[in-house]
């Protein structure tokens, strides 16, 4: 090949080049680019290294250097070429072919999730007892007696502690090491069957262990899970949440208690909100109250409270002629509920997130 149709060859290639950049405009066409000028097998380059092996001997040094030059130019319109369409995606590198991004179009906010209503409520409680001084304390689900029942004066004879109503676990006893068994025991001083563990039915266990381990005065709440053999239904769920409160100090009263739990449910509820206290029974509190909060036009029951039984701060080594506190269990699914507008708690646990996707903060 004579040495002036070897350089037209490559005056006509980077003209093409030079046009075809002009409609490279997205990843496809700057694709189809670098196949038609780069391509190993039949891109244009390819064919004048081809042209370029026919070239005479004597001009072959000169058609290489034109040869050398027209790829680097090429290389250089690829580049530009590259980061012109990177540009229209938004900057971003081209990592694989796609659509393109337009950066000009309203932004989705991304679905990420979100906190299940419980949590949502959860949190919602512990800030607002912590700016009413309480601290948030928690407690193990798995249980022994002591814990659940008998430092809490529930005598081994109540009703409470009927195996069907408890979800009690394979005799422990047998199962446990020595160690831990022998952990357990200590402080029950009642002697009775320690090792046996359950699911604990209530966060009053919390109280026990907080008042085992804590320097008085204290001000705490604990929320968790608490376990009872229920069959479901609108209100009834085998496993829900509590919040317990537990305030002992040296001169604790019954008003205090009524005081918190009006400004607690004010700020979780709403402005519109009273507290009813009607006269009841818990083994651990005398006297002891169930709370009822009116809110939208009726009563709700919402939980129990009282001031803490004398045999509660003896079986926990504290003096009941010295120090005296409250107490107070709420259900955490009912303020919940209330809030969002649930009206079935098994609504909350069948795990339908076109369901709780409605609850998003
Ligand atoms: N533990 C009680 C219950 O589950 C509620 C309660 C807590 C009552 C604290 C009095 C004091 O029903």
């Amino acid at each position: 090949m004579a040495i002036d149709s070897f350089d037209s060859a490559v005056d006509g290639l980077l003209a093409d080049a030079q046009a075809s950049l002009q409609s490279v405009d997205s990843l496809e066409t700057l694709e189809a680019f670098r196949i038609q000028f780069t391509g190993a097998k039949n891109g244009a380059l390819k064919s004048l290294q081809k042209l370029l092996g026919a070239v005479p001997p004597e001009h072959k040094p000169a058609a290489g250097k034109r040869f050398n030059q027209a790829r680097e130019t090429i290389e250089q319109l690829l580049t530009e070429a590259t980061e012109k369409v990177s540009k229209v995606s938004s900057g971003k590198p081209i990592s694989s072919t796609g659509p393109l991004v337009d950066p000009t179009l309203p932004g989705l906010r991304p679905r990420i999730g979100v906190l299940h209503p419980i949590t949502q409520t959860l949190e919602h409680l512990k800030e607002i007892m912590g700016r009413l001084g309480f601290n948030v304390t928690e407690g193990p689900e798995i249980e022994d007696e002591w814990h659940n029942f008998v430092a809490l004066n529930i005598p081994e004879d109540h009703p409470a502690r009927d195996p069907l109503d408890n979800f009690y676990l394979a005799t422990a006893k047998t199962i446990l090491p020595k160690s831990s068994t022998e952990t357990q025991s200590s402080g029950n001083s009642s002697g009775g069957d320690i090792a046996a563990r359950l699911l604990r039915s209530q966060t009053s266990t919390v109280q026990i262990r907080v008042m085992e381990s804590t320097p008085l005065p204290l001000r705490i709440i604990s929320l968790g899970r608490v376990y009872r053999p229920d069959a479901p239904d609108a209100t009834h769920f085998p496993m829900f949440h509590q919040m317990e409160g537990l305030w002992v100090d040296k001169n604790v009263t019954m008003a205090q208690l009524k005081s918190v739990l009006r400004l607690f449910a004010t700020s979780y509820l709403g402005g519109d909100v009273n507290v009813r206290f009607r006269p009841s029974f818990f083994p651990f509190t005398e006297p002891s109250v169930e709370v009822d909060y009116w809110w939208n036009g009726q009563w709700i029951e919402f939980g129990g409270a009282g001031m803490i039984d004398p045999n509660v701060f003896t079986a926990v080594g504290i003096d009941p002629e010295q120090w005296s506190g409250f107490a107070f269990g709420l259900g955490v699914e009912r303020l919940c509920m209330r809030r969002f507008g649930i009206t079935d708690i098994r609504d909350l646990y069948r795990s339908d997130v076109r369901f709780l996707r409605q609850f998003a903060s």
